[in-house]
């Protein structure tokens, strides 16, 4: 290894433990191909000098074949190590590269540029002390410099090192930094850094990269090396409330009970007074167990065991906080959202909602407004699509602990995953609970669903009737519903035509406007099953997601899929309203089966085409299948 250290030659072990004691710096670098991010990152790496020898000789030949820098060394064949972004000459994902020099151990994100990656540089940035934005000196301030730097803001950076490269390029000539120092330092004054350093540098030539360049004498600021080497960005840690959420319980044996974790804020040591929630139980700290043996203090990222001085329940996923400073609970809060995924978000529609220590299924119920991260401005919208960002309010079906991300991180932050694909969607920064999570309480009802559906003499249910228009959904409802009503059943029917008249009338066919449109019928039906209703619901409802938030908003049981499978061109041949022959000449858009999605049901509890039977037939089956199972009997 080229790491020159007297230490390592004479006293290995002293050398080891200088390591070890050395502080963490974790940044994040930001900015395109073309401003020379990987060049610095090279140089940083080479100056840095913790290169394997197998390397250096690896990169100096590379540099002759491929790189770009005639005879010299090219430090961008260090970082672009896939041969992807070597052809292409971009930089793809996100890397992490660690290096060292002797004051300092450094992980480095390296993350693109270009717009369509907004979300690698957040998760990047996610976990970094500082960021340093890459300005090429010839462009100046651009639209990807605000970007990147209102994420980094937006993820809680503080410390920011404003890179001004390239100055080679423009004769070191002061006047072009001061520019862009200025015209920089007045875009961010509202984004909450603490610090801001602007360095004029060359990365490429190695001007005030490790020590003071002679090309700009009018700099009297530091080099970029020494500046992260000595930077101090522990302010907000220390004082920090402790956090630990349970990620086990340990109970070897009768005689041991510790509480295993990660300490996510603050710091704990033995006689501390904790709370834990979400039972509220208080205790003291007794023990800091880790398998060196015990500690006296247990600060943020160390992973230890707790024992407590009291028998209290605390189970896996509860957070251990200390007592003076418990973090908040809440089922609805304001956060910000950064949006992950090709299919765009949809207000209303259930998604689970991961925080550092529990998964919750969950719904985004307003989109207050997106931020154009190139701008700043606020925009209306009903969706996020891919890198957005929006502003937006969350309920969750369960309280969740949390602090505010800019108190915390690690509680403030959680990811959004999609339910059917377990694909993460989205990231999010808890803003604040929203005052009437606390005013607003279930109102328990003297009368509830199971005297309702005594009195009636029936097993309330959703009859949820799906398929493409035309399919016969609502003929089959209607028969159905007259033979339950001659039964003597107390029923009601929900169908989206008449729906949309009324209640949704203010919604169209887009995706977003559907899953609203299916959010509201489904909580509609659901105050009915209460009432002890037999409910009929007939619409499209082509998303496989909603149809599930609806099953899972009753009990088991009570929610009886009908899939209307009979065929799109049956269904078009008998285009009883003339819709699809207009969908056809492109007259109306979004039209389901044409232009716009029908997920099939998999595992529907009726399956009936109404090609292969007759309306009165599928009535039938139906109301033998409600009777087979119990929901009329009473
Ligand atoms: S859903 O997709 O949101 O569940 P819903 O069942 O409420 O749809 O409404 C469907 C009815 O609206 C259809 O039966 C049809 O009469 C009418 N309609 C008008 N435009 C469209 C469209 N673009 N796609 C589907 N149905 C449409």
């Amino acid at each position: 290894m080229s790491h020159q250290s007297a230490l390592i030659e004479d006293d290995i072990l002293g050398y080891l433990q200088a390591h070890e004691n050395k502080s963490f710096l974790r940044f994040i670098t930001c900015g395109s191909v073309d401003d020379g991010k990987s060049t610095l990152i090279g140089r940083l790496l080479y100056d840095s000098k913790l290169i394997y020898e197998d390397q250096l000789s690896a990169l100096e030949s590379d540099s002759k074949k491929v790189g770009t820098q005639g005879e010299k060394i090219d430090f961008a064949l260090l970082v672009d190590g896939l041969a992807a972004e070597r052809e292409q000459g971009i930089t793809i994902d996100v890397a992490y590269r660690f290096f060292s020099t002797d004051q300092r151990k450094f992980i480095v994100a390296d993350t693109p540029g270009h717009e369509q990656y907004t979300r690698n540089m957040a998760t990047g940035a996610s976990t970094a002390d500082l960021a340093v934005i890459l300005i090429d000196a010839r462009h100046g301030v651009m639209t990807q410099t605000r970007r990147h730097s209102f994420i980094a803001s937006l993820l809680g950076i503080k410390h920011i090192v404003v890179a001004i490269n390239k100055m080679d390029l423009v004769h070191f000539d002061q006047t072009v930094f001061e520019k862009i120092e200025t015209e920089y330092c007045d875009f961010a004054k509202n984004l909450g850094f603490e610090s801001i350093l602007c360095i004029p540098m060359s990365a490429l030539e190695g001007d005030n990269i490790t020590s003071q360049s002679g090309n700009t004498p009018w700099y009297h600021g530091a080099a970029l090396l020494p500046y992260l080497e000595t930077i101090d960005v522990s302010s907000h840690t220390s004082d920090d409330a402790f956090r630990m959420p349970v990620q086990w319980v340990n109970r070897p044996n009768l005689d041991f009970r510790g509480f295993s974790g990660t300490v996510a804020g603050g710091s704990v040591a033995p006689g501390d007074e904790i709370v834990v929630l979400p039972s509220a139980n208080r205790s003291k700290v007794s023990r800091i167990v880790t398998y060196n043996g015990d500690l006296d203090k247990a600060s943020t990222d160390q992973a230890v065991t707790l024992v407590l001085e009291d028998e209290i329940d605390i189970s896996r996923g509860d957070v251990i906080c200390g007592g003076q400073a418990p973090a908040e609970q809440t089922d609805q809060f304001a956060a910000h959202l950064l949006w992950m995924h090709d299919e765009a978000l949809f207000p209303g529609r259930q998604y689970l909602l991961k925080t550092a220590n529990r998964i919750v299924p969950a719904t985004v119920t307003d989109l207050k407004h997106k931020i154009n991260v190139n701008t700043l401005d606020h925009q209306s919208g009903k969706t996020l699509e891919l890198n957005e960002v929006g502003v937006c309010n969350i309920h969750t079906s369960q309280p969740i602990a949390f602090d505010p991300y800019n108190a915390n991180r690690k509680t403030g932050s959680f990811i959004l995953i999609d339910r059917r694909t377990n694909t993460t969607i989205g990231a999010g920064m808890i803003d604040f609970s929203l005052r009437r999570a606390q005013n607003v309480h279930w109102q328990a009802l003297e009368i509830d669903k199971t005297a309702r559906a005594q009195q009636k003499h029936q097993k309330p249910c959703m009859l949820w009737f799906t398929g493409l228009s035309g399919s016969g959904k609502s003929t089959v409802a209607n028969l159905v519903e007259k033979r339950l009503f001659d039964l003597g059943r107390h029923t009601y029917t929900l169908d989206g035509d008449n729906v949309r008249h009324g209640l949704n009338n203010d919604l169209g066919f887009t995706d977003a406007d559907r899953v609203e449109n299916i959010r509201r019928v489904s909580e509609t039906a659901k105050l009915m099953v209460d009432a002890g209703t037999i409910v009929l619901v007939s619409f499209i409802s082509p998303f496989t997601s909603e149809r599930r938030m609806a099953r899972d908003l009753v009990e088991d049981g009570e929610f009886i899929e009908v899939f209307i499978s009979t065929p799109l061109d049956v269904c078009e041949q008998r285009d009883v309203k003339g819709l699809y022959a207009k969908a056809r000449r492109g007259e109306i858009k979004n039209f389901t089966g044409i232009d716009s999605d029908y997920e099939k049901p998999e595992n529907p509890e009726i399956d009936i085409d109404t090609s292969q039977k007759t309306a009165d037939q599928a009535a039938v089956e139906i109301v033998a299948y409600l009777e087979k199972n119990g929901y009329l009997d009473g």
